[in-house]
């Protein structure tokens, strides 16, 4: 009899085990910093972008239930390193740094940087930033980039929490250039004639980066999500999201290369 008692609440603790297991396992929860368009940005409340239109076709190519939630650059990663989130995406670089800390997917988008300034102002070399102030969105590749031009923590630099508020420091006037991924800077410079903006690239500093997904390190999803991409881009998905947003056709040669 007591030996039943003891079974029988071995097998509730086993049946209560699974149920919370299950509870937190049908979503994945993916995070974003909804505050760099055209890649993710709010649009009347809702994510919108071109990342998130690759996520969907991603997860449903894949299978998998998920919510996107905005938690903003930073906490993104925070939210990583305590296996808090499956992934994010967010035009998340590969970077050597980052791998050491982060798993990541194929990529799905080369990116490079660009410097945006007003046309008053004459930039034909990196050397030109020096004396400018110049803001960037803390703890991206436009901070590192210019960091290794002037100088780790140097005064004429403004890290922002977003992209966004980088460009509101430049229209204001707080900073005379911004450094950060050229499509982003492409499509702040189209939605806002009056400011009169160019950009400059070097391509020795500003070399390729490819966006891709980032996972905690060790994350069983990682393998899955590259299938479903290869699938996604194979498929014609890719190039159909891609043309959505961007108005022409994608080389897709480079990403499925680039893929291990
Ligand atoms: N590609 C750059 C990086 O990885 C900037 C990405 C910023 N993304 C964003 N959603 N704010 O550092």
């Amino acid at each position: 009899m007591k030996l039943m008692k003891v079974l029988f609440a071995a097998m509730m603790v086993g049946v209560l085990a699974i149920a919370a297991g299950c509870g937190n396992n049908d979503k994945i929860v993916v995070a974003t910093d909804a505050a760099f368009a055209p890649f993710e940005y709010l649009d009347k409340g809702e994510i919108v972008g071109f990342d998130v239109d690759i996520l969907e076709a991603v997860m449903a190519e894949a299978g998998l239930e998920y919510e996107l939630k905005n938690t903003g650059w930073d906490p993104l990663f925070a939210a990583l390193d305590d296996n808090q989130v499956g992934f994010g995406i967010s035009g998340i670089s590969i970077t050597p740094d980052r791998m050491e800390s982060y798993d990541f997917s194929n990529p799905y988008f080369e990116s490079k940087l660009l410097a945006v300034f007003p046309e008053s102002l004459k930039i034909s070399g990196m050397q030109d930033l020096a004396g400018l102030k110049i803001g960037v969105q803390n703890g991206t590749t436009g901070q590192e980039a210019v960091e290794k031009i002037l100088g780790k923590n140097h005064s004429a630099i403004s890290k922002y929490d977003s992209t966004a508020l980088a460009f509101m420091s430049l229209k204001a006037g707080n900073v005379d250039v911004v450094v950060t991924d050229n499509t982003v800077a492409e499509e702040y410079i189209k939605n806002n004639p009056n400011d009169k903006l160019q950009t400059y690239t070097d391509p020795t500093l500003f070399a390729p980066e490819y966006y891709a997904m980032a996972f905690p390190k060790g994350s069983e999803l990682k393998a899955d999500i590259d299938a479903a991409l290869q699938k996604v881009i194979e498929s014609g998905k890719y190039a159909e999201i891609f043309e959505k947003w961007f108005g022409y056709a994608p080389n897709t040669e480079v990403l499925l290369q680039k893929a291990e």
